[in-house]
């Protein structure tokens, strides 16, 4: 049951210290990543990777792609609904990977299944052992999130996303071109620190005050760039998803080629800055700002972006692969409060269901 928790969503962003803690349990050994179902090796032979997902779990292989990028390995992200039209080639040097958190989602098991005929190989990152996808897959590694009653997404996005990292350097360490990441240790290192940092935010947080202030705008805006982007885009997607208020997410450098208009004083921007490369997203949330939009920066306290903005959702110090993560927990937090002050029935959003089993 709920227990102490109104809604299965706040129990399970409350979830998130223990649901990452087993995601990482036992699979960094000696700055190595040690999955136990992909042993090394099992990527020797690939060339390319492609991920196929949706909804939320489309920004989570968003960010396991840019870490591919990053290591010099070539990879594509695909809507899985868009499969047939958005595909790249495919032959047996392209690893195929399903990004799902239930195993069952119809669009990501047409995608899988035509990569499959096409001679990839597959692989599922997923939260449910035995399911549709994890048995169709030549491999599965299970994000260990627990069950996830909520319709929205929250414990499991973050599990799959630092699964996806550590996946990604698994394939890094077998692929003989690839680059691992300079600074792979310490990234390894501070990831045990993790599930207290998001402690740590769910002690502190601002996010119930915030979402009192800004209930009232007209739209919410979200945006980020590097592994910010993915962030700011699974941001907009939860706020619209809970609170029914036009919500969009944006890379912040497209923000001046079009969404720019809809700016105004009653329009608040998120601007995820969590290190790395972001310094597009402070310049694209002051420009923001002179058409009068608050900004509330999702940052490390020390983050430049902090004098400029109105408002901070405070990010622990950490490596910037797990920094974006902290700040999501954030942001969960932020559109919680916000679906709560309208009285919306958070868990069972109008028109959506847990597991979309429909093409
Ligand atoms: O089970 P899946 O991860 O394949 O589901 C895909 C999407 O339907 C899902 O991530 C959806 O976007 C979230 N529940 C939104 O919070």
């Amino acid at each position: 049951g709920k227990g102490e928790y109104d809604h299965y969503m706040k129990k399970e962003i409350h979830g998130q210290p223990t649901s990452l803690a087993n995601t990482i349990e036992g699979r960094v050994e000696d700055g190595e990543v040690d999955i136990e179902s992909l042993p090394a090796g099992t990527f020797t032979n690939v060339e390319e990777v492609q991920f196929v997902a949706c909804g939320t779990s489309y920004h989570a292989a968003l960010y396991g792609a840019q870490l591919l990028k990053a290591s010099d390995i070539r990879a594509e992200v695909i809507r899985a609904s868009e499969y047939d039209s958005a595909s790249g080639p495919v032959d047996e040097n392209t690893l195929t990977i399903a990004v799902t958190q239930s195993g069952e989602t119809a669009d990501t098991l047409q995608a899988i299944r035509k990569a499959a005929d096409r001679g990839a190989r597959t692989l599922a990152v997923t939260n449910v052992v035995g399911s549709t996808i994890a048995r169709e897959t030549d491999d599965a590694m299970y994000i260990r999130a627990g069950p996830e009653v909520g319709v929205a997404a929250t414990k499991t996005f973050s599990s799959q996303a630092v699964s996806l990292a550590l996946v990604s350097q698994r394939i890094a360490a077998d692929i003989p071109h690839a680059d691992q990441v300079d600074d792979v240790d310490v990234m390894l290192e501070s990831l045990e620190d993790l599930p207290s940092q998001v402690e740590e935010i769910l002690e502190t947080t601002d996010a119930e005050r915030l979402a009192k202030q800004y209930i009232d705008s007209d739209a919410f805006f979200f945006i980020g760039n590097g592994l910010g982007h993915p962030v700011a885009l699974e941001g907009a997607l939860k706020f619209k998803e809970i609170t029914y208020e036009h919500a969009e997410g944006f890379a912040s450098g497209q923000l001046k080629h079009g969404p720019l208009a809809l700016v105004t004083e009653r329009t608040p921007v998120f601007a995820v800055c969590t290190g790395g490369d972001d310094g597009k997203t402070k310049t694209n949330a002051i420009e923001a700002q002179t058409r009068g939009a608050s900004i509330v920066a999702a940052s490390p306290d020390d983050h430049p972006v902090v004098d400029a903005a109105e408002a901070h959702l405070s990010v622990p110090d950490t490596h910037p692969v797990w920094a974006g993560l902290l700040a999501n927990v954030q942001l969960q937090l932020v559109s919680y409060y916000a679906a709560d002050l309208l009285g919306r029935p958070i868990d069972k959003p109008r028109n959506l269901a847990k597991s979309v089993t429909v093409e």
